[in-house]
């Protein structure tokens, strides 16, 4: 199929529009875009769901949301104008036929959204009925969120249901991770800095460690996250995306082929976790009860609507090795789990000891450089480097001294830009570098397919952590193990 220059869309249908994410995420992102002057002047949003709405009681839908969500910084005048923008079409997802309805307000050749902000089990269903009414057109593009299946086979699935009427070019799947400010800096600080782009292999680094704290717990999610767990939740998706920024090799240009194609080579030179290494290499838990902030919280297996014998884990520490010539001998030590000590998001890079110390008089092992770049919140990049302590002693002693290399620049913007706002605005233009591209889904899903086995074989209950703690003991002899410690 031909593609059309890439114009902005002037046609966006949220399918799910009821939903959550739409609800927290996409009319706020919307609302932004709208007030920056980044929609066509007469862009229509057209929200689709199965819920009963007439026009005018979607966009007091719409408005609500944006008053809980945005909050203070909301401006009245622009959101009754904003909202004006938004029509409603009530849709079984499942017939078909209703399709017709959505054909009948949108406009046949123009540039025109998808947003499948519904369960993924339903986007085979909502890209046959847009092909039945000929909505699927060129002109068309969609975006879809994740989890793209629970494994390989169902991903394959749901992506050949889509792609039976969608060009994989005109596809966009979601990882918010990637439209995040600090997630894209670093490709910034990587290629535009020779101080780093030039110590960035196993010669100079000894190890990388990737943190996803969350502090919030499953959010009345049971049923979605019982059969999900943090492994698919976060790993397959965020820590793997971030993880391949980091060490991809230097794309030609930012071109999405280009960037896409040396990720795609880091996720499939990850080392194969399976039954040989698994209790090597991982580690998994579960929250039990404890006290985030100074208040009870129930552990996993108390949250509403538990069963009390799920396995499902909530953290995951794992010892990634890439098999490359870069990184020959780098571990890349990820952990990630709800209901941690705090809300902390962080790449650690620690750089090789010096071979020899004529400072031994401050130190018997010199501490090595460190590279800590702070994803979320108060975001920022560190580097620790030995400096002389100033003044006059009899010996020459050293310490450690830490350069803040901060965005300014963020911290004294008006508001933080939401990931998603980033994300609609290049799904809008065309733009599909900040989307993962189809093979990266299935190599993802491979790696994480086999840990998942190796766990279900193994027969081991998940390790129990407390809630608002740094996960179970043994993610610390992981690391330990290697004769290393966590950032903390
Ligand atoms: C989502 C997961 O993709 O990312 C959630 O489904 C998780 O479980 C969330 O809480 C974390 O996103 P952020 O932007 O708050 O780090």
């Amino acid at each position: 199929m031909s593609q059309p220059t890439i114009q902005s869309a002037e046609q966006i249908v949220l399918f799910g529009a009821a939903g959550d994410l739409s609800k927290r995420k996409l009319f706020a992102a919307l609302y932004h875009l709208y007030n920056e002057n980044l929609l066509v002047d007469d862009v229509k949003i057209i929200g689709v769901a199965r819920i009963e709405f007439d026009d005018a009681a979607f966009q007091a839908f719409v408005k609500e949301s944006l008053n809980t969500f945005i909050g203070e910084q909301i401006n009245d005048e622009k959101v009754e104008q904003f909202i004006l923008h938004f029509s409603y079409v009530k849709l079984d997802f499942a017939e078909q036929k209703a399709f017709k309805s959505l054909a009948k307000v949108l406009k046949g050749d123009v540039y025109t959204l998808y947003y499948l902000a519904t369960p993924p089990s339903i986007y085979g269903l909502i890209a046959d009925g847009l092909n039945a009414h000929k909505l699927n057109s060129e002109y068309a593009r969609v975006v879809m969120e994740k989890p793209i299946g629970n494994d390989l086979e169902s991903s394959k699935v749901i992506n050949d249901l889509v792609s039976r009427h969608f060009e994989e070019s005109q596809i966009y799947r979601i990882d918010h991770y990637l439209g995040k400010e600090t997630v894209l800096n670093l490709l910034s600080l990587r290629f535009a800095n020779s101080l780093f782009s030039t110590n960035w292999d196993h010669t100079c680094i000894d190890h990388v460690q990737i943190t996803v704290a969350e502090s919030v717990g499953i959010e009345g999610r049971w049923g979605f996250y019982d059969g999900t767990g943090q492994m698919r939740d976060m790993v397959q998706n965020h820590l793997l995306q971030i993880l391949s920024l980091l060490a991809m090799e230097p794309p030609t240009d930012l071109s999405s082929e280009n960037i896409r194609d040396e990720k795609l080579k880091v996720i499939k030179a990850l080392r194969k976790i399976d039954h040989s290494n698994i209790q090597d290499k991982t580690v998994r838990g579960q929250y039990t009860k404890g006290h985030m902030n100074g208040d009870k919280v129930p552990g996993y297996l108390e949250e509403e609507g538990a069963n009390v014998n799920s396995s499902t884990e909530t953290f995951v520490a794992i010892k990634a090795e890439i098999d490359n010539w870069r990184w020959a001998g780098v571990p890349f030590y990820l952990r990630t789990g709800k209901r941690m000590a705090c809300k902390h998001s962080e790449v650690v890079i620690h750089f090789k000891h010096q071979p020899h110390n004529i400072f031994d008089s401050s130190f018997t092992q010199l501490p090595a450089n460190k590279l800590t770049i702070r994803l979320q919140p108060d975001e920022g990049v560190e580097l620790t480097v030995m400096n002389k302590v100033p003044g006059i002693t009899k010996e020459l002693q050293i310490r450690e001294t830490k350069l803040d290399l901060s965005f300014s620049d963020l911290k004294d913007a008006s508001r933080v830009i939401d990931a998603y706002e980033r994300l609609i605005l290049s799904a809008i233009n065309g733009n599909a570098g900040l989307f993962i591209r189809r093979d990266e889904v299935e190599a993802s899903w491979q790696w994480v397919d086999s840990i998942m086995a190796a766990w279900e074989n193994s027969n081991e209950a998940p390790k129990s952590y407390a809630s608002g703690s740094w996960g179970p003991v043994s993610s610390i002899s992981l690391i330990a193990r290697d004769d290393r410690e966590w950032d903390e």
